[in-house]
């Protein structure tokens, strides 16, 4: 079976409720109506019912009539949402008009459903901006305890089995963190390795990648990506991480032996932490397109509760694949709880 598969018969067996506020977004309700139908989760989709449910028959969807339709401008919770985000956000100046404004907004009301106890997980992003989605569930969901930051992994099924765990390799920061420091580089290294282990299921090999491999060139960038790794090893002695290495050294073995003589990361690496979102989000991309790579993701860490975010061009499958993963990520978080 392969690794998708396992993930989804994982999701059907403990049925988690997923939010989606793009709720009248035709390749939303398409996938919408296969989740349902296969038992992946319980459905919440935001939006009027009446275009959904116009949209629904135009598409020929069955099934869109079993999930949980709540319009953001009319419902029971409306109130309760509008307290707590005010609650949540007076400190920040935010005043009674303008929460009563935002809990219209799907997205916000993704969020406050989250934190309220009310879904277990959300997926958006695919008509909205991955700022637009991040951004309230930053403010509203905020980090799991003792996580400093939220970074968005990749989970990159490479056609090259020779590298990675067969073929398989994490790679972030790709979405979130524009130019992280050194402490949260090591966080998102720390993050990755879980993501690694908790989605994939095998024992992460944590390469911190720079344009130098153990000296061979001086920068404070590279300065950076080492600080990064010590922090690293200081605060999880026992994972598997190496740094500074080069990516060419982080995977092929030969040039790993060559170039990091007695690393046991060098050669062998399945998670790649990239510098600065530049690099991963450009190197993500790159090798889905020119590697003929399939690319999930991005799956965010670091988060107290799942929320995930599309690309604009995603396909049916990519949103029905993310529901899953959100699936997965809700359950391995309540076992941890
Ligand atoms: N981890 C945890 N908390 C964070 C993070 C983070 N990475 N970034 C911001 N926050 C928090 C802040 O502390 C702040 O909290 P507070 O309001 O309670 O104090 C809140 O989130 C808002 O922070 P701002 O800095 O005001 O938010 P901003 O508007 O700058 O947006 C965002 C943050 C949306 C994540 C921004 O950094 C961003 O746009 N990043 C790039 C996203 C992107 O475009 N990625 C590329 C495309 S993705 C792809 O191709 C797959």
């Amino acid at each position: 079976m392969n690794l998708l598969d396992s993930l989804v018969d994982r999701a059907k067996a403990n049925k988690q409720r997923i939010v989606l506020p793009e709720g009248t977004e035709e390749r939303t309700l398409t996938a919408a109506d296969q989740l349902i139908h296969d038992g992946v989760a319980e459905i919440i989709l935001l939006g009027n019912p009446g275009v959904i449910a116009e949209r629904a028959k135009k598409l020929g969807l069955d099934n869109v009539d079993r999930a949980t339709i709540i319009d953001p401008k009319n419902h029971d919770k409306k109130e309760i949402y509008t307290d707590l985000l005010l609650e949540l956000r007076k400190k920040k100046g935010m005043t009674p008009e303008q929460a009563t404004l935002l809990v219209e907004d799907p997205l916000y009301l993704a969020c406050l459903m989250i934190k309220n106890g009310d879904a277990d997980g959300e997926i958006a992003g695919a008509q909205n901006t991955t700022g637009d989605v991040l951004r309230p569930a930053l403010q509203i969901i905020k980090t799991s305890p003792g996580v400093k930051v939220v970074s968005g992994a990749f989970i990159m099924f490479t056609q090259t089995p020779q590298y990675g765990e067969n073929g398989i390799l994490l790679f972030a920061d790709c979405a979130v963190m524009p130019n992280p420091t050194a402490e949260e580089l090591a966080s998102i290294a720390v993050a990755s390795a879980q993501t690694m282990r908790s989605l994939v299921g095998v024992e992460p090999r944590v390469a911190m990648l720079s344009f130098s491999t153990k000296g061979s060139a001086e920068h404070e960038m590279i300065d950076k990506v080492r600080e990064a790794t010590r922090i690293a090893k200081e605060t999880s002695p026992s994972l598997l991480i190496d740094g500074e290495l080069q990516a060419d050294a982080a995977l092929v073995p030969a040039v790993g032996a060559s170039k990091a003589p007695g690393s046991a990361i060098a050669g062998k690496a399945n998670v790649l932490v990239f510098p600065t979102l530049e690099s991963g989000n450009i190197g993500y991309k790159l090798v889905q397109r020119l590697g003929n790579a399939e690319a999930i993701g991005p799956v965010l860490q670091g988060m107290a509760a799942p929320v995930n975010d599309l690309s604009r061009g995603c396909s049916v499958d990519d949103i029905y694949k993310m529901v899953a993963i959100a699936a997965n990520q809700a359950i391995g978080m309540k076992q941890y709880k």
